[in-house]
């Protein structure tokens, strides 16, 4: 039987595709490219091009094709844009999340795993942030993701498909040999940002504010390996395999590091200077963001292992000097 990756040309997706084939599964992707790229994967994937608010596609996909479970991680992910263009985010995240389920329910698919964001938290209460901390998006792309989960809750409910939801924190670096890694045409994420600077595409990296509660002034996020965020959702998709329950879980170290910490970790990794400056705080920042990811580690035996940000930033390095054009070198 084949697992469905939709979403699987994305930055998440692709590095779940590698890890799931790796693992001996049989994968099928189905993607619109808007922000992905078909070069991301590997030649032998059954590749899809098409939209998840389609359901003719799909439907096609699920008659074609022998498939156990759906691993989703389509959706539109900038935070400014969704408070712009509320309707784009809610149309693309909400209505594919509808249209995938719809088809798995016409087609008896009956497992999903899904990306959902520590942006369903909105501003913490308190650190680390546990799973059923409250839930109050602070954005459009927030609350999307969190009605997202609604949604499969419902539906779990009533029709026998079960779900596991992983709230990621921030996700960082690429596959181990540098062959892919994170090629976003209009980047926010900080690692990529930083890694601009020894690359000469961008002469100093702004720092947004560094007068918050924290020890050095800057924010402070949990970073996530890329390669341990993958197997958490071979992890997850075993988990339901054998009869878990519906579940979310938080997938963060555990650890927090500042913008600034990060900016170093990256000087050491590049081995360049890397200059910077102090910027204005950007709208909706939270001081703080990090997880408690005790449940995935209890229930999923989830266990990151490179939790060094050198580490990470040097896995982003390799694949960002070795394509400095992303997949368009
Ligand atoms: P990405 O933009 O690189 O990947 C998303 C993929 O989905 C792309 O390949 C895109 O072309 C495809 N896609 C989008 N809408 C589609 C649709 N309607 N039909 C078919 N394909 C569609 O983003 P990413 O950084 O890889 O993120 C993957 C998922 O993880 C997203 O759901 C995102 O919200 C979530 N997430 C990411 C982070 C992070 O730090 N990158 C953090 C939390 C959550
Ligand atoms: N930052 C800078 N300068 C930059 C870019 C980022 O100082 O040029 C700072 C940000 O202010 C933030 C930290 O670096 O403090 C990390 O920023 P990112 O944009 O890389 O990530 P976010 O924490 O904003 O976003 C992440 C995920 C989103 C998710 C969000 C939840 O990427 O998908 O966490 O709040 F929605």
């Amino acid at each position: 039987m084949s697992v469905l990756i939709c979403g699987g040309a994305g930055y998440i997706g692709s590095h779940n595709v590698r890890a799931f084939l790796n693992h001996g599964e049989d994968v099928i992707v189905i993607d619109n490219l808007v922000t992905g790229h078909k070069q991301s994967l590997p030649e032998s994937v059954k590749f899809y091009e098409g939209d998840i608010r389609d359901g003719k596609i799909l439907d096609e996909i699920f008659t074609q094709n022998n498939i156990e479970a759906v691993i989703h991680f389509c959706a539109f992910s900038l935070v400014g844009e969704s408070v712009e263009q509320p309707l784009k985010y809610f149309d693309n995240n909400v209505g594919g999340m509808i249209s995938l389920l719809e088809s798995m329910q016409r087609n008896n698919v009956k497992k999903i795993v899904f990306s959902s964001s520590a942006a369903v938290y909105g501003e913490p209460e308190r650190i680390p942030i546990l799973e059923t901390d409250p839930t109050n998006p602070t954005n459009p792309y927030g609350e999307s993701k969190r009605i997202m989960e609604k949604i499969m809750h419902w539906v779990s409910l009533q029709h026998d498909i079960r779900y596991v939801s992983l709230r990621y924190f921030n996700v960082a670096g690429a596959w181990h040999d540098g062959t892919i890694g994170e090629a976003h045409n209009h980047e926010t994420h900080l690692v990529p940002i930083i890694l601009q600077v020894p690359l000469g595409k961008r002469e100093k990296v702004t720092v947004y504010g560094d007068d918050y509660n924290t020890p050095d002034g800057t924010c402070i996020r949990d970073y996530v390996y890329i390669e341990d965020l993958a197997h958490a959702h071979l992890l997850a998709l075993e988990y339901l395999r054998n009869g878990g329950e519906s579940q979310i879980f938080n997938l963060g170290s555990g650890d927090g590091y500042s913008v600034m910490e990060m900016i170093n970790a990256a000087r050491k990794a590049s081995g360049h200077e890397i200059k910077l400056e102090i910027g204005k705080r950007r709208a909706g920042d939270p001081a703080r963001l990090v997880a408690d990811s005790s449940k995935a580690r209890e229930i999923l035996k989830w266990q990151p292992k490179v939790t060094s940000m050198e580490e990470i930033i040097s896995t982003a390095w390799r694949w960002h000097k070795s394509h400095p054009n992303g997949y368009d070198a």
